[in-house]
């Protein structure tokens, strides 16, 4: 069995990966969203399935197929995915790669909203839960828990920033000021209590097992 477990170290694990937007719905035709196209935490669910672990992918709207051994959740709000990854725990390990709408319509319009020729309707917002803070700061917290943070500057100034203000492990933050978005390459630097790991520009796929191994890694340590 030695050979099994060092090739599927995850095997007996439960991880919860979040990934994609979430719309806010404005009116029945209308929302706001955040720019994702889930790749990023599609391949991570894949490969951290791949690594023998039990895999919850809570996934916003995305057009995407769900990874082989995976169970997936749809939501479509935010409000809609803090619930499923609250149904979703317990669990070893959570990846939270969901790019969350920060904000929400204050109140939804049953019916659609008309164009009048005046003025456009303004818009009051609200804000939304913060899915990694509760989860990390919970009852239930996993004993692992990745953030990600898409930054066009600063960026690893506001990564160690928000990786003490979630009280997160790990955030992965990536350069969005480029053309990453939607594609199918990331450029990823992990921060994490121990310091800071710069990782080439490389396949979203190779990003993930490279974080898929790094995790696999924590629990090797532990169960030594
Ligand atoms: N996140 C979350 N729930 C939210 C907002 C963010 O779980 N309501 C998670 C994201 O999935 C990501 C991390 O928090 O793992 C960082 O998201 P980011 O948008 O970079 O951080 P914010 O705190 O929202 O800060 P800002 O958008 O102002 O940079
Ligand atoms: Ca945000």
């Amino acid at each position: 069995f030695g050979i099994a477990a060092s090739h599927r170290p995850l095997v007996g694990r439960h991880v919860l990966v979040t990934a994609g937007p979430t719309w806010e719905a404005i009116d029945p035709v209308r929302y706001i969203a955040n720019r994702s196209s889930g790749k990023q935490g599609f391949a991570i669910a894949a490969a951290v399935a791949a690594l023998g672990a039990r895999v919850t992918l809570v996934a916003g709207p995305v057009a995407l197929k769900t990874p082989a051994g995976v169970r997936r959740v749809d939501v479509e709000s935010a409000r809609d995915m803090a619930e499923a990854v609250r149904r979703a725990l317990p669990a070893d390990v959570a990846v939270m790669v969901a790019a969350v709408a920060d904000w929400r319509p204050k109140e939804y319009r049953g019916e659609k909203i008309k164009k009048r020729g005046d003025a456009p309707p303004a818009l009051m917002l609200t804000e939304n839960p913060d899915i990694l803070t509760n989860v990390a700061g919970g009852t239930r917290r996993p004993a692992l828990v990745i953030g990600f943070a898409a930054e066009t500057d600063n960026v690893l100034e506001n990564a160690k920033a928000k990786r003490k203000r979630k009280s997160a492990d790990w955030i992965v933050a990536n350069d969005v000021s480029g053309d990453v978005m939607g594609g199918d390459r990331n450029r990823v630097t992990i921060v994490s209590g121990d310091g800071i790991e710069v990782l080439d520009e490389m396949p979203k796929s190779a990003v993930a097992m490279a974080l898929a191994e790094r995790i696999a890694a924590v629990f090797r340590v532990e169960a030594a």
